[in-house]
């Protein structure tokens, strides 16, 4: 049944984030929008993304605030997930052991990330008149992740052995089965649920800036009207 679940939130994911970046690879950008100052060479441009992908640049111009809270979130993430490996990985790569205390604390940044990004939506008058019940439903949504995460971590222990084996049965598409036997257990299968439905529900939300990013004129034009006409896709037949 696990296994089963676990292939179709995989797949739903899978499938509806290929179709949004195929949507996104063929819509047309008919006029040419670089956001000045813009770059005016390929690599200029590849460098731009890099920059924007890896520091969150042009938020950070636009809205400290909002760039504290997301980069630590996101800069957080990364090493929770690579803590997270070795729910589904065996054996370890030995580098593993060097990244458990930072993984830890990356949990408590993720969530202090979060709570940052949840004040600035309430506590702004201005952002709080342009957010949508989706924008604090991922927010709970994240956080609730985090939170139940933390509370295995810090407070209520689930049985990471038997967590482990039900994760690499998934792997080997045997059928695994989830412990339900302590209170941990319980708060474990919540964090389950809930990052099954960010899963799933991922491909159909604003979440899908993972890929999109990549795909916004006003960051992947080369600024070169002068040098090169742009021919408007609809105009070219
Ligand atoms: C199938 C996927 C996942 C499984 C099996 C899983 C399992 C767990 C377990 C067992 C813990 C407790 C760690 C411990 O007590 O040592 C934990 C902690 C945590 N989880 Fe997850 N988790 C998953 C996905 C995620 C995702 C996608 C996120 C973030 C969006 C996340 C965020 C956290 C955080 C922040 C903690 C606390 C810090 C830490 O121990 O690393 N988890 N997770």
């Amino acid at each position: 049944m696990l296994t089963v679940l676990a292939y179709l939130v995989v797949g739903i994911f899978l499938v509806g984030f290929a179709h949004r970046i195929w949507l996104y690879a063929s819509c047309p950008a008919p006029l040419k929008i670089p956001t000045t100052p813009a770059p005016v060479t390929t690599s200029g441009v590849v460098w731009r993304l890099f920059t924007e992908v890896a520091f969150f640049n042009s938020l950070f111009k636009g809205d400290k605030w909002a760039w504290a809270g997301s980069y630590a979130f996101h800069g957080a993430l990364v090493l929770v997930l690579l803590r997270h490996l070795r729910y589904f990985v065996e054996p370890l790569p030995a580098f593993f052991a060097h990244i458990q205390i930072a993984g830890i604390v990356a949990g408590l940044v993720m969530v202090g990330g979060l709570g940052l990004l949840l004040l600035r939506r309430v506590l702004i008058d201005r952002v709080r008149y342009i957010s949508s019940p989706a924008d604090y439903l991922w927010l709970l949504l994240l956080l609730g992740i985090g939170g139940s995460g933390l509370l295995m971590q810090f407070c209520i222990r689930p049985d990471i052995v038997h967590i482990k084996a039900a994760m690499m049965g998934m792997w080997s598409s045997t059928e695994a089965t989830l412990p339900t036997l302590m209170v941990g257990d319980f708060i474990f299968i919540a964090h389950l649920l809930m990052v099954a439905a960010l899963i799933v529900l991922f491909p159909f939300s604003k979440l899908m800036h993972l890929g999109g990013i990549f795909f916004s004129p006003t960051r992947n034009q080369v600024d070169n009207p002068r040098e090169k006409r742009h021919v408007n896709p609809w105009a070219s037949n």
